[in-house]
């Protein structure tokens, strides 16, 4: 078989891969932006531990590998408590990646949130508390808002990221797009026409979020022109 009978062959197993990575990567970042509001506020707490907890977790994550972390969760847990209670106590691969993306995508919206927050012009805190707003009322009603329309860009770039970094769930046999395509090239031994169209299919997705983004972002902006 040539290059394209073999590229075309593979492509409906890859877009099957394809499907799989595009709702693992829904539900990593809807945890992930359920964690980093979470976490980006504590980050900007005036309560030192909630602060040192958030900064441990943001560094943490952040400073080590994402396929170290789904490792230790797909295989280190379920060893761990092994050990502590010699039972087998198996995990699901699907929730391990689930858990471990989404886990390692908060950290970084925990950064976009806070980023998005302390860009807000410090008067606008002080002129909400002048009439008489409390800080969190403040925070809800006048801050919030406003950070929200430049934490979206950012997180649409968390959001390709994450669908980009999702082929590292190859190594615990998700059967997301890198792995689809590792599968079919055992089949044909044809890496380049399979990793060909394995490539193909992530540019498409990335592509078509960011022109999602883009197009949003200017929707967003243009309430600010007047
Ligand atoms: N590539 C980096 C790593 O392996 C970052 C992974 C996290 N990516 C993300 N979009 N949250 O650690």
């Amino acid at each position: 078989m040539n290059f394209t009978e073999i590229f075309i062959e593979a492509l409906p197993n890859l877009f099957e891969g394809a499907l799989t990575t595009i709702w693992i990567t829904a539900f990593a970042v809807f945890i992930g932006v359920m964690i980093g509001l979470f976490m980006g506020l504590a980050r900007l707490s005036h309560n030192v531990i909630i602060k040192t907890l958030a900064i441990m977790y943001i560094d943490f994550i952040r400073g080590t590998p994402l396929l170290v972390q789904i490792f230790i969760i797909y295989f280190g847990i379920p060893n761990l408590l092994y050990m502590l209670t010699h039972q087998q106590h198996p995990i699901d691969a699907y929730v391990a990646a689930i858990a471990a993306c989404g886990i390692n995508s908060g950290a970084y919206v925990a950064e976009i949130v806070r980023a998005g927050i302390q860009s807000i012009d410090r008067g606008q805190m002080e002129a909400a508390r002048s009439l008489g707003m409390t800080h969190n009322q403040a925070m809800k009603y006048i801050i919030l808002p406003q950070a929200f329309k430049r934490i979206i860009p950012p997180l649409g770039n968390e959001f390709i990221a994450m669908l980009k970094d999702t082929s590292l769930l190859s190594a615990i046999g998700i059967t997301e797009l890198t792995r689809q395509g590792q599968l079919y090239i055992a089949i044909t031994a044809a890496p380049f026409p399979v990793y060909a169209g394995v490539l193909l299919m992530y540019l498409v997705m990335t592509l078509s979020i960011s022109r999602l983004v883009a197009f949003t972002e200017r929707r967003l902006a243009k309430s600010d022109r007047r």
